[in-house]
């Protein structure tokens, strides 16, 4: 037990706390001078991932520079694919790349290695347990079924992960398949940082708004409501946020459906309707990124009109989604002090 609070902690266990905890999605990253500087060192961005001794300063930069009240482990959800063997690369300029998983090789994928390929990985949230500030919270991480699916099946990130969608239709036995086997290679993975000391894990359902309500039933909500069902089952205590990005109205019950203590929101869901989410529970979200590239009176009337709307409730300030590395860091500090400014 921590004798500080995290209040990140308390919110999940459905506390109402103002100002609202926060942090930002992708708060380690390129547009922060001294990510960019580890990750010039650290070679490609990989490496990255699997040293700690990099991943963990990734990790802190954020948490140094302004004191969010969460750290989000530094990795990537397409260490899953890299530890199933796809030949995933980063190249810069191109974004992720890996091999496109043919329907013949499904049967074929192992989970077995995972958990030995990401032990580094489950080093790196170890050592940022024992280094970070007590009262700060630690996130772990890993992608949904579908979303990681999507890049297996392209090899790469699409306008609109047609060819997933095209895999799912066309070999329904064979997509199962594969969003088992992700879910449960995840969930096993979840559990691992856990057990190194993450006080929560997200869940990033980064392309769960390209699905009809039907395939989001069954590609989305279903394997991970199976994740959650397995870490909680072994883990009983464990906290999760799911975040299904672009889901818009089948956010209703997503919450309750999956099992997850908090759900994320993207900055298109209207308040009036996130509201009506938080009286079931926990909210994350939602600023638009752009307002942060934006700053001065559109960044704070963003904000603003969150904590009107849903700082009466529980509630972890966050972006809609990833901040973008045209940001610029002040705009992130007058965020930070814009919400924890803010009295009731
Ligand atoms: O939030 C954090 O600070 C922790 C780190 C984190 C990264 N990726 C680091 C990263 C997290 C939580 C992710 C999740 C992730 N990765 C998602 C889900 C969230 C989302 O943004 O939708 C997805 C879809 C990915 C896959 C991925 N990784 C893409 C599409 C890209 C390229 C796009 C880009 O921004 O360049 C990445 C690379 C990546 N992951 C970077 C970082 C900091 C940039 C790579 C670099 O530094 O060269």
């Amino acid at each position: 037990m921590s004798l500080k609070p995290r209040k990140v902690v308390q919110v999940l266990e459905g506390q109402t706390i103002y100002p609202p905890p926060l942090w930002l999605m992708r708060q380690a990253g390129r547009y922060l001078p001294e990510y960019r500087q580890t990750r010039a060192i650290a070679g490609s961005f990989l490496d990255l991932c699997y040293t700690p001794d990099f991943a963990v300063e990734v990790t802190l930069q954020p948490i140094r520079r302004y004191g969010f009240d969460a750290a989000i482990l530094f990795s990537d959800i397409l260490v899953i694919p890299d530890a199933l063997h796809r030949n995933v690369r980063f190249t810069e300029g191109l974004g992720p790349q890996m091999d496109p998983l043919a329907v013949e090789e499904v049967g074929a994928l192992k989970g077995e290695e995972t958990l030995s390929h990401l032990a580094p990985v489950i080093e790196t949230v170890r050592r940022l347990r024992d280094e970070l500030p007590e009262e700060t919270a630690l996130l772990g991480f890993c992608g949904a079924p579908w979303t990681v699916a999507t890049y297996m099946i392209a090899g790469k990130g699409t306008p609109d992960q047609a060819p997933a969608r095209l895999f799912a239709y066309q070999h329904p036995r064979e997509f199962g398949f594969l969003l088992d086997l992700l879910a449960d290679i995840s969930a096993d993975y979840l559990v691992a940082q856990i057990d190194a000391g993450a006080d929560a894990v997200q869940i990033f359902d980064s392309w769960a708004g390209i699905l009809g309500e039907q395939e989001f039933a069954e590609f989305a909500v279903k394997p991970v409501a199976r994740m959650v069902a397995s870490v909680k089952a072994r883990r009983p205590g464990a906290k999760i946020i799911a975040f299904a990005k672009g889901a818009g109205l089948l956010l209703k019950d997503y919450r309750q459906k999956t099992g997850a203590d908090a759900i994320g929101l993207d900055w298109t869901v209207p308040l009036a309707f996130a509201r009506e989410l938080q009286k079931d529970g926990p909210v994350q979200g939602n600023l638009d990124p752009v307002r942060v590239v934006a700053g001065g009176k559109s960044l704070e009337d963003g904000i603003d009109h969150i904590l009107q709307e849903l700082g009466n409730g529980p509630l972890i300030f966050n972006l809609g989604h990833g901040i973008t590395p045209q940001a610029n860091p002040e705009h992130v500090t007058a965020l930070v002090n814009r919400v924890r400014g803010s009295i009731a």
